[in-house]
């Protein structure tokens, strides 16, 4: 598998430190210190659906492709206003493909879980153009009220295309059932049988115990992939890491010992958008001149379930 295109599309709605001191119990020098996050953009006017359509779009424009192109798309989403249909139906239809398409729900790492159904795709030939969207709304997920959680979260959409090619090299997928550190219960409708407690409430979050979990687990992807691969640390051009915190990126860095300038960032933008910040960053990186055919790039993300995704890719463009 070989990336060839990235897109994404963020909210016109910026949430600023200062915007949230107006209504919650928090100030700008709490949330910089331990998030590093500035602002971050929400949902208002737009749909997901739009911002998916719109990095759809970019990534294929840079892939120097149509939507006729693409035989197969997989969007990865934990929460929209659509139980049903699937958001890759909706995208499939407005960016005007014909494909077979498939939501998958990782959480966060929802990007590497993604890449990794592609990568079998295309090894198995079942498809030569895959279309990869991350699009995520967890502004929605939270209470507005709970400033533990709502001051951390942004939305927005990544996408990338990808095609045959052996640039992927190496990839570790985990899943550990731990889905009492932080969970969001969809309210269903009520029936007249329903005899059960249920408890709704907005998304709830054990930070610190996902702060270990997160930068243990990423540290123990990346270093087992470089020694899979025995690629050296020090050829690594970039380790593109999820977005949710500055400390958790930080600590990573620091226990892989890492210098700072092969770790970028833009949580100080967005706050975390869940699944769509891998695919985002690389954009960014992407688009912003700083990659380069043959660099080494570490991907690194981690998620609710309590799920973990990396990889080593070679860029190809
Ligand atoms: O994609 C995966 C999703 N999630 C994550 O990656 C989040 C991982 N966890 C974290 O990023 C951090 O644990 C947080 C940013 C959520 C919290 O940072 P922390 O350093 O672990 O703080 P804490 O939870 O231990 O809270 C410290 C204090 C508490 O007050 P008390 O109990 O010590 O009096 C909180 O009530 O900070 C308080 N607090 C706030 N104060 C001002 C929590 N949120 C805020 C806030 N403003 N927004």
């Amino acid at each position: 598998m070989k990336i060839i295109g990235t897109g994404a599309a963020h909210p016109t709605c910026s949430v600023t430190n200062e915007m949230l001191e107006k209504f919650l119990d928090t100030s700008d020098e709490w949330i910089t210190e331990r998030t590093g996050i500035k602002e971050r953009c929400v949902i208002s006017s737009e749909k997901l659906e739009d911002m998916a359509v719109a990095a759809a779009n970019k990534a294929l424009e840079d892939a120097g492709m149509t939507a006729a192109d693409i035989d197969y798309i997989i969007c990865s989403n934990v929460v929209n206003e659509y139980v049903t249909p699937a958001l890759s139906c909706i995208i499939q239809g407005k960016i005007g493909a014909t494909c077979p398409t498939v939501d998958i729900n990782a959480a966060c790492a929802g990007f590497i879980f993604a890449m990794d159904i592609a990568e079998d795709k295309l090894q198995c030939k079942k498809a030569k153009n895959i279309l990869i969207v991350c699009a995520e709304e967890p502004s929605r997920m939270v209470s507005w009220q709970n400033r533990s959680t709502c001051v951390l979260f942004g939305d927005g959409a990544g996408a990338a295309v990808v095609t045959a090619g052996d640039e992927l090299k190496a990839i570790r997928l985990t899943t550990s059932s731990l889905t009492d550190v932080l969970y969001y219960q969809r309210k269903l409708e009520p029936t007249p049988y329903i005899s059960k407690d249920e408890n709704f409430e907005p998304l709830v979050m054990r930070g610190r115990e996902v702060f270990k979990h997160a930068v243990t687990s990423s540290c123990r992807d990346i270093r087992k992939l470089l020694n899979e691969t025995g690629i050296d640390a020090n050829d690594i051009k970039y380790y593109v890491l999820h977005q949710a915190n500055r400390r958790i990126i930080d600590s990573i860095r620091n226990f892989l010992g890492v210098e700072e300038e092969k770790v970028p960032h833009n949580v100080e933008r967005y706050g975390n958008i869940s699944s769509a910040a891998l695919p985002a960053l690389l954009d960014e990186l992407n688009r912003g001149g700083k990659l380069h055919k043959g660099d080494k790039l570490v991907f690194s993300a981690f998620g609710a379930g309590f799920t973990t995704g990396a990889c080593i890719i070679e860029w190809a463009k």
